[in-house]
């Protein structure tokens, strides 16, 4: 730990975290599923890449019904994934390397296989072990649901369990997948247990956690029903009995304080979709989180004043409460940003994902310019970014994966209705020629990769003038160099609705939102998304110039 990157106790003030979804990242076993030891091999190059850290999607074990959402042993390795010893070895391999290791904390639900959950299975109704999870009688005769809450996935939000003496018995709440219940986090054992897991973590080293869903926890008491209004209403940061209770915060405080025993450079990131950007703040007051996921910038349109208007907001609502601002174009749960830019109407196509089916597609032409821009845009704003794996390779949403090779929950329990996530999740090329294009070495590959993934792949663009990945490299090394991450934006008038520039620093970026070209002014272009060089800024196409050249 001597190097200056890890030395710092306010890392994440400017970092740029890299998010790995290890199943689809490298499969270094042969199989179709990606490992952590094929992390580990592979930590190197997100190293050139230039990033800080690396958040990993759950590895733990798992059935695997919501791709390690799942989670049946908070403190054990799926041996799909490895073991606890290669867990290690990656962590340990990260930090020499001066890469930081942020993991997942799935706390608002366990697996159905959880010990706990089994127990409470056989045990009966009021008994203390049902009470750490949300069962309840039905409505009714008790053959009805207790409430209307629908599952986020699809589909009614509460199961029956048949009672020990083989009766139809309770019901109990899962806001996700019937095979992932919520806990009770009224009950003082729930806190404990999740105390020891975040101790678990840090004691094998790890910089911090992703905290899944850490809007659910609480529910409101006496679960009401919802009005048939709340119940149209789709959108992840719909107001909901269950999303955003006050409570919630205590939960963040306390970890806080367990963070806290192992020094002042732990993390928590909350994945928290809530509405509007001063209620996510809140997630990151000084005595809770450090970071929350700006799903509000994700969730934005290709339209100049949407983006302008959504980074003023964001640096004014996490500037208030002493926390930077993150930024993020994509994850394993929404349309690859690249795709999604370049459709129209984003509230209905990002929770619905895309497939062969769906009414609108993207260019592909289009969608990989804008990708490409609206990273460069990204990565010049002051704050911390989260990069997802595959970005750097330009990669775009797959839509052509055929139904029977669909895992998303979301796409079966809603009839194939919404396509869901698995899109964004196919397994990332390294090579053009290998099998699986370097996926794995058996050629196997758990969702089916495209043809198009050969081209992209990294070996296709390492070191080549122009490419993503260079791009990303480029951007990533000026950023750090220019101290961009801790500066300050200042809006720069363009004298076209369609064109953004600010000025961070000795960096001026500056992006086209629009259809028509837009004259460049004089000055050194020291990134560029395209390689067009004739002074201007094309649709489609962000810069960074020297900051004095427009002074
Ligand atoms: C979060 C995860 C998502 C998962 C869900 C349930 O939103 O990012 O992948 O399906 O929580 O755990």
């Amino acid at each position: 730990m001597s190097q200056a990157g890890l030395a710092r106790a306010d890392w994440w003030r400017d970092a740029v975290i890299y998010q790995v979804y290890p199943r689809s990242f490298c499969a270094s076993g042969g199989t179709g599923f990606g490992d952590l030891p094929g992390v580990t091999q592979k930590l190197p190059e997100l190293r050139k890449l230039g990033v800080d850290a690396v958040w990993l999607s759950p590895f733990y074990t798992s059935p695997q019904n919501d791709a390690g959402y799942d989670v049946a042993d908070y403190c054990g390795v799926d041996s799909l994934f490895g073991t606890l010893a290669d867990a290690e070895h990656l962590i340990k391999s990260a930090h020499e390397l001066d890469l930081r290791i942020i993991v997942d904390l799935v706390p608002n639900h366990s697996s159905s296989e959880h010990e706990w959950f089994k127990q409470a299975l056989t045990s009966p109704p009021g008994s203390p072990e049902r009470d750490r999870y949300m069962f309840r009688d039905g409505s009714g005769d008790g053959s009805e649901p207790p409430n209307n809450w629908q599952s986020v996935f699809g589909g009614p939000a509460w199961t029956r369990v048949v009672e020990a003496d083989g009766t139809p018995g309770q019901w109990y709440l899962h806001l996700f997948d019937s095979t992932q219940p919520d806990f009770n986090w009224e009950n003082p054992e729930v806190w404990d247990f999740f105390d020891d897991v975040l101790r678990f973590w840090l004691d094998r080293g790890v910089d911090g956690f992703r905290i899944d869903v850490a809007h659910g926890l609480m529910k409101v008491p006496g679960l009401p029903s919802l009005s048939p209004e709340d119940l149209a209403d789709t959108r992840p940061d719909a107001q909901k009995p269950y999303w955003n209770q006050e409570k919630v915060h205590d939960v963040y405080r306390r970890w806080h304080r367990v963070l806290e025993e192992y020094g002042p450079d732990r993390i928590l990131t909350a994945e928290a979709w809530v509405w509007p950007l001063e209620s996510m703040a809140q997630y990151v007051r000084e005595d809770e989180m450090q970071h929350a996921f700006n799903f509000a910038y994700l969730s934005t349109s290709w339209q100049a004043e949407s983006v302008k208007s959504v980074v003023n907001h964001s640096l004014s609502a996490f500037g208030a409460v002493g926390a930077p601002s993150t930024w993020v174009l994509s994850n394993h749960d929404v349309i690859r940003h690249s795709s999604r830019l370049a459709m129209g109407a984003l509230e209905s196509v990002v929770p619905g994902g895309l497939g062969p089916k769906s009414p609108e597609k993207p260019d592909p032409d289009v969608a990989m310019r804008r990708g490409r821009a609206a990273t460069t845009f990204m990565l010049g704003l002051p704050g911390s970014s989260y990069l997802y794996q595959g970005e750097e390779l330009g990669l775009p949403e797959v839509i052509e994966i055929p139904d029977d090779k669909r895992e998303d929950p979301t796409f079966h329990r809603t009839n194939g209705e919404r396509y869901g996530r698995d899109g964004c999740r196919v397994p990332i090329p390294w090579e053009k020629d290998a099998p699986a294009y370097g996926f794995s070495p058996s050629g196997q590959s758990w969702l089916p990769q495209p043809d198009t993934f050969g081209d992209l792949a990294r070996d296709q663009q390492e070191g080549v003038e122009g490419s993503t990945l260079e791009l990303y490299k480029t951007l990533l090394r000026l950023r750090k160099a220019e101290g961009l991450g801790r500066g300050e934006l200042q809006w720069i008038d363009t004298d076209s609705p369609d064109v953004l520039a600010y000025q961070n620093g000795g960096i001026t970026v500056m992006c086209n939102f629009g259809d028509t070209p837009f004259d460049l002014p004089h000055g050194d272009v020291l990134a560029s998304s395209e390689s067009e060089r004739d002074g201007t800024l094309q649709p489609g196409h962000a810069v960074w110039i020297q900051s004095t050249a427009t002074e």
